[in-house]
């Protein structure tokens, strides 16, 4: 068996050829049995779009992509039996119990009877929802939906199990709840693929990372060995209040010699220097001629937000 489950190459999707936008533009890499694996990238980069390639939901255009050693568009019925699909959009029925939806889609995956019955109960226990296996899911609030979304994935006991952005829009606990259980199905032995567009999430959950942005794969590694890549910059994060617009801002700071790239991110203006300290002065003089009140400085060890502002010189929450 190779200790690849996931090989990628080459792979393109264009939605609606030959005019339509092409989502996913020639990208490549593997992913090892046993590894998190996410694609971090803003909104429209192209995650969903990949991730529904690797779980035979959307035909390639272009390139070839094989899972466990089988290919997603001439063997999808084998690549099927090992994955696990947790979609973005939520699939089940409001109206009948969460133990009725897992029946309806065990069924589906072709398990019954007490196999059935069996899988229900332990999708039930890893989504934390046992004690309300009986109420119907409309009066679930969203972090349990996505859960019981979860447990569906994790019926036919994949090896590889898909997510995509399965903590988008719900409730501090649920999320918690959801990152803690990825890393226990992990721990013993499930594969994972995982998208967001959180940061911290990437930087929690993954063994590697590949960010994604525009349908390009622009890094890929671990997390050590992406922000080397830009370790040997600062960034150095400014709060402000000013009347200024930002986007003025961001111009003029960018024009500071000492500055290669600056952009705002939650109010905060980030600007990446060669060194921190020879170039605060330059940009408390730039402060000072920009009229902004400084509530305070920050100097910013490189993480993800560092590493995608160097790749693209855009933040990643724009
Ligand atoms: N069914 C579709 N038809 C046409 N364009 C699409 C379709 N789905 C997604 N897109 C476009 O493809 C790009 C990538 O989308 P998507 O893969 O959903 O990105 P992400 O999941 O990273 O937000 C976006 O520009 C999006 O508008
Ligand atoms: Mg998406």
């Amino acid at each position: 068996m190779s200790s690849l489950i996931v090989e990628v190459k080459n792979l393109v999707k264009q939605y609606a050829p030959p005019d339509g936008i092409t989502a996913v533009n020639d990208i490549s890499f593997n992913i090892q049995r046993g590894e998190i694996f996410s694609l971090l990238g803003p909104n429209g980069a192209g995650k969903t779009t990949t991730i529904s390639m690797m779980s035979c939901l959307l035909k390639p255009t272009g390139g070839t992509l094989l899972v466990n050693g089988h290919s997603v568009t001439d063997e999808a019925k084998k690549v099927k039996q090992v994955i696990g699909v947790v979609p973005q959009e939520i699939a089940l029925y409001p109206a009948i119990s969460a133990q009725e939806n897992l029946a309806f889609w065990g069924k589906m995956y072709g398990l019954r009877g007490t196999k059935l019955q069996e899988r229900i109960q332990a999708v039930l226990k890893i989504a934390g929802l046992t004690d309300r296996a009986k109420d119907k899911v409309e009066t679930f609030s969203g972090g349990m939906k996505r859960r019981i979304n979860i447990a569906v994935g994790l019926l036919h006991e994949p090896q590889l199990l898909f997510m995509d952005e399965p903590t988008v829009g719900i409730d501090p606990q649920s999320r918690r709840r959801i990152l803690d259980t990825v890393k226990e199905l992990n721990a013993q032995g499930l594969t994972v693929v995982y998208t967001t567009h959180y940061m911290e999430e990437a930087e929690e959950l993954s063994d590697r990372i590949g960010i994604i942005d525009h349908g390009k794969l622009i890094g890929l590694g671990t997390q050590d060995a992406l922000t080397e890549m830009v370790g040997k910059y600062d960034i150095i994060a400014i709060e402000y209040d000013g009347l200024a617009d930002a986007e003025t801002l961001v111009e003029s700071l960018t024009a500071v010699s000492t500055v290669h790239q600056a952009v705002i991110e939650n109010g905060k203006l980030l600007a990446e220097v060669n060194e921190a300290a020879s170039s605060l002065p330059s940009i408390l003089t730039w402060a000072e001629k920009a009229e902004l009140r400084l509530k305070g400085i920050e100097i910013k060890e490189p993480n993800l937000e560092a590493v995608f502002l160097h790749l693209t010189g855009r933040a990643l929450r724009d």
